[in-house]
């Protein structure tokens, strides 16, 4: 059997070669500090599992609207409006398979064969195979240890080209944990635009960011810290122009990494294609019980949905907040072996 060429060029995931090798380790009894996957220390709270259990029970096993349960749009966009001040429309919000389905549904709806996407050098390494599942390609800037591996504008002007459609930023960045400021981010949004181009955010650790435990670190702000110079979300900056796109998921600080839930917030005009290049293969026949039937829907099951809406309301965040740890994220032994014991 021939399998499609561009395979060839998509490596395996190494942080999870990495997992399985530091499992082994600990397995034999040696002390591993985890430095290699956004994993939460802690399973999902007590009450979604408990909300999980409920909806499955309750039978909700059903086909979902290929832009998510619209309740569960609604739910999130009200959330930006009670933690980050941002009146956003509904109907702008899409659920997805966490963000890696969100990241692989905008690379369908924005990139044809033979374009190319503008990421930063360190990124999230997957990053550089969503453009290559459709025949595109990522073109990477080096990010720079003394510049804190801030993305600038400059950069972004620098690096387009005439088959750059856009650029993707990930803010609190993964793996350097860099947190755009507002400036920056205004700048390469515009740089974009400027050049008929998109710019989407990776808001995926987003409230993830730490009051420093050492004294010469400044604080990082809260989530949703307005009065910052950093912000909580794009979205605060201008309420979403129309060539932004936002990613964000319920894996990292919800904790809830397996369940696999997450969300894009696109400009209302690509809502129509969104939901196209999410449900492809709609079947407009009537299921057993008078249902719309759906195939290949992008959107998450319903049970899995259902149960975000008190977690995204707010239920359990605070306590949440105060106790969570990425695992790669650095707190605690990693973010000192990071900081003072890192060679460089
Ligand atoms: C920057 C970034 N974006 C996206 C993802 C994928 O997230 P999800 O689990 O929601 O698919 C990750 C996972 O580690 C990540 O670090």
């Amino acid at each position: 059997m021939r399998l499609a060429e561009r395979l060839r060029h998509i490596h395996s995931f190494r942080v999870m070669d990495i997992v399985d090798a530091a499992q082994r380790l600990e397995a034999e009894g040696h002390r591993v500090i985890h430095m290699e996957v956004g994993e939460p220390r802690e399973p999902s709270d007590p009450f979604i599992r408990d909300a999980g259990a409920a909806a499955l029970a309750r039978g909700e096993t059903a086909y979902t609207p290929a832009l998510g349960l619209p309740a569960l749009r609604r739910a999130i966009a009200a959330y930006y409006g009670t933690y980050h001040n941002v009146d956003l429309d509904p109907e702008r919000v899409v659920v997805t398979a966490g963000a890696t389905g969100a990241l692989m549904l905008l690379s369908a709806l924005l990139l044809d064969p033979e374009d190319e996407v503008l990421l930063g050098d360190p990124a999230y390494p997957c990053n550089r195979y969503f453009p290559l599942l459709f025949g595109a390609k990522a073109s990477l800037m080096p990010l720079s240890p003394q510049a804190g591996f801030a993305l600038t504008e400059r950069d972004v002007v620098k690096a387009w080209g005439p088959r750059t459609r856009g650029v993707v930023l990930a803010s609190p960045a993964n793996p350097t944990g860099a947190v755009s400021s507002r400036a920056a981010l205004q700048g390469l949004s515009e740089a974009a635009a400027s050049r008929g181009g998109w710019a989407l955010f990776d808001e995926i650790y987003q409230g993830l960011t730490y009051p420093s435990a050492l004294d010469d670190q400044p604080a990082l702000p809260a989530h949703g810290d307005l009065a910052s110079d950093r912000v909580g979300t794009i979205l605060s900056l201008q309420g979403g122009a129309d060539h932004e796109f936002l990613v964000n998921s319920f894996s990292k600080y919800f904790g809830m990494t397996g369940w696999r839930v997450g969300w894009l917030v696109a400009p209302r005009a690509a809502i129509p294609a969104i939901e196209k290049a999410a449900g492809p293969g709609v079947l407009r026949s009537r299921g057993p019980r008078g249902r719309l039937l759906r195939l290949c829907d992008a959107a998450p099951g319903a049970a899995r949905q259902r149960v975000l809406l008190p977690c995204i309301a707010g239920k359990g965040r605070g306590r949440r907040h105060a106790r969570y740890g990425l695992r790669g994220a650095g707190r605690g032994a990693e973010r000192t072996l990071l900081l003072h014991r890192a060679p460089g």
